[in-house]
């Protein structure tokens, strides 16, 4: 099967920039060195949905190198980069995927990678797993299992499992902590503001920024935007997270009340219609509003959309909804995940923990997946800390060993005070 891809003229630019990846992402190059010695993918049908950076061309390469036929897919209709899914294309990843897709050719696209007919899955978001799921191939008895990426489609994938349903083994990368401690947070933090800001280009000093939910996300992103000199104030449902969230030094109300005070308005929560018209109608004239998490459910379009008289692209990945009284409301990257669409997603040296998660993720699969329960696993503790390991060795720094008397005293219960 043929790719389908933007253009293929822009290969060129597009290998420049996962060149430029590869400079930044030393411990995924490290594992690529293994991969390409020994292999342990060959033979292997991988399909993979992944938001189509040059990172993500940084992994696709390293999983071609460890053998394995490779087919990808957006896993967000506005988060390709045409030119990195030229240059995959050409070095022999079958690639359906282009930025500005509807929601068919988005499906239209996930259901090629079925056609090459996966032995392991990587996934952001769960819409290949769902659909793998839906569809039922017959090869689906033969899927070894798969990675899964994202807070979300952890999410679902464990309701999958609680049903009953979940046909393969599934292994939650994004909650190794070398994934969700850097990428969510600081990944996160950094390119949302970076979303905003190439979108936007406003000034984020004296500016009053409501972040919806106090994960892993949006602890990044109010860390970031305090950074920059915004008054950051939180939303939660969850009164652990609304204390943290107090504690360190920020505002908490509910949306009905940050609603009224807000210029920018970001939401991380992986929930639906955190965003509705009851605010919209509060809002200040000019407000922002912009979403980090997976899907564009979080701010309701379609209450936006009621509420308007007059829509228009005022700039790349600004809408601008005019309201019936006058006031505007701006709209980021059509509601869609702002850091991916409106700027690059993560930088490099984020993701090259998540993907080395992911590659050495695969290659257990290969090596264990018939052996492990049809349910969602967390990543192996030795793949955690062989990551952190060699992230803290990149970034030029080195750590203390336990002497032989410290380990003996850390499992000890004798030793008390002295
Ligand atoms: N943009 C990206 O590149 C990127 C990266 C990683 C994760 N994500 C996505 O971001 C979302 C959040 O991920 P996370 O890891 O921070 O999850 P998380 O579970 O750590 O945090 C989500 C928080 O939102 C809160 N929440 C839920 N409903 C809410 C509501 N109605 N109002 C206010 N708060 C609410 C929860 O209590 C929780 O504290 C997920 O959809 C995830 O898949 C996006």
């Amino acid at each position: 099967m043929e790719s389908k891809v933007k253009d293929p003229s822009l290969a060129q630019k597009g290998e420049l920039s996962i060149e430029w990846a590869e400079s930044r992402m030393p411990v995924l190059m490290r594992i690529r060195e293994e991969f390409a010695a020994k292999k342990p993918l060959k033979g292997i049908r991988l399909g993979a949905s992944l938001h189509v950076t040059k990172e993500t061309g940084v992994l696709m390469r390293t999983l071609l190198l460890g053998g394995a036929e490779v087919a990808l897919c957006a896993s967000n209709p506005l988060s390709t980069q045409d030119d990195v899914a030229a240059s995959l294309a050409s070095d022999g990843v079958k690639v359906y995927a282009w930025r500005g897709q509807t929601a068919d050719e988005y499906y239209s696209c996930i259901k090629k990678v079925i056609e090459s007919r996966p032995t392991v899955t990587i996934d952001d978001g769960a819409d290949l797993t769902a659909s793998i799921h839906e569809a039922n191939p017959d090869f689906i008895k033969d899927v070894l299992g798969g990675t899964e990426e994202t807070t979300t489609g952890v999410i679902r994938l464990r309701a999958l499992a609680e049903s009953g349903k979940l046909r393969y083994p599934i292994i939650s990368v994004n909650d190794a902590y070398t994934k969700y401690l850097f990428d969510n947070r600081y990944g996160t933090g950094q390119s949302t503001l970076d979303g905003i800001l190439r979108s936007t280009s406003v000034l984020l000093a004296g500016k009053t920024i409501v972040v919806a939910g106090y994960g892993w996300c949006g602890r990044g992103i109010a860390m970031r935007a305090r950074g920059m000199g915004a008054q950051v104030v939180v939303t939660e449902v969850d009164p652990v997270r609304a204390l943290e969230a107090l504690m360190d030094g920020f505002r908490v109300m509910p949306m009905d009340e940050a609603a009224e005070i807000g210029d920018i308005f970001v939401t991380a929560t992986g929930d639906i219609n955190v965003i509705k018209k009851q605010h919209m109608l509060k809002m200040k004239n000019g407000a922002i509003l912009g979403n980090a998490g997976h899907f564009n459910v979080e701010i309701s379009l379609p209450d936006l959309e009621s509420i308007s008289i007059r829509k228009r692209t005022v700039r790349n990945n600004v809408d601008e909804y005019t309201l019936t009284d006058g006031r505007r409301l701006y709209l980021l990257s059509e509601g869609r995940l702002v850091n991916l669409a409106a700027a690059e997603g993560h930088p490099s040296e984020v993701m090259m923990m998540s993907f080395a998660n992911q590659a050495l993720c695969v290659q257990y699969i290969v090596a264990h997946g018939k052996e492990l329960e049809k349910t969602v696993h967390k990543v192996p503790a030795e793949i955690d800390r062989k990551v952190a390991r060699l992230a803290v060795e990149s970034l030029g720094a080195r750590i203390d060993q336990l002497t032989d008397e410290q380990s003996k005293y850390l499992k000890s219960w004798e030793s008390g005070t002295v």
